[in-house]
């Protein structure tokens, strides 16, 4: 304990919960650069192009994620080994996966990180973290403009 720790209530709860969320970040970062490098299709340019823009922003949160730890003065975890006993979503190991699935398995995963990030605001804000409840509203914007583009682009 210093005296310059943030007086932020339950924040080790708080940072375990952010180490959940960066470890499934982390996994649809990376399934989603498959699907970006693996997709066949009539459109494939363009669905190329829109997994390359969903994982240009999930780097951004991730970096953010990690220094909102670090902020707290934690340490953040570094392996996929950690990720992959951490994450809340599944990592994608098949080889072939159809242009259906692959938003299909985008939109589930977006809705199970939707969850754990509105829990986490909820405990961030009863607790006095007004970062990280900040920081994730923004995120929750995020998610949620992708699975409305994800569903539309799948119909
Ligand atoms: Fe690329």
């Amino acid at each position: 304990m210093s005296k310059f720790d943030l007086q932020i209530e339950k924040k080790d709860k708080i940072i375990s919960k952010l180490e959940i969320l960066l470890a499934s970040e982390n996994v649809s970062n990376l399934k989603t650069r498959k699907y970006h490098r693996n997709v066949e299709s009539k459109r494939f340019k363009w669905m190329h192009k829109f997994f390359e823009e969903l994982y240009n922003a999930s780097f951004e949160r991730i970096d953010e994620i990690a220094e909102r730890i670090r902020i707290l003065w934690a340490y953040t975890k570094w392996t996929f080994k950690e990720y992959l006993e951490l994450s809340i979503i599944k990592e994608e190991d098949k080889l072939e996966v159809s242009e259906s699935d692959m938003f299909d398995n985008l939109a589930e995963d977006k809705l199970a990180i939707l969850d754990l990030m509105k829990k986490i605001i909820d405990l961030a804000s009863e607790n006095g973290d007004v970062w990280t409840e900040s920081l994730l509203s923004g995120f929750v914007e995020d998610y949620e403009k992708d699975l409305w583009m994800i569903r539309s682009m799948n119909k």
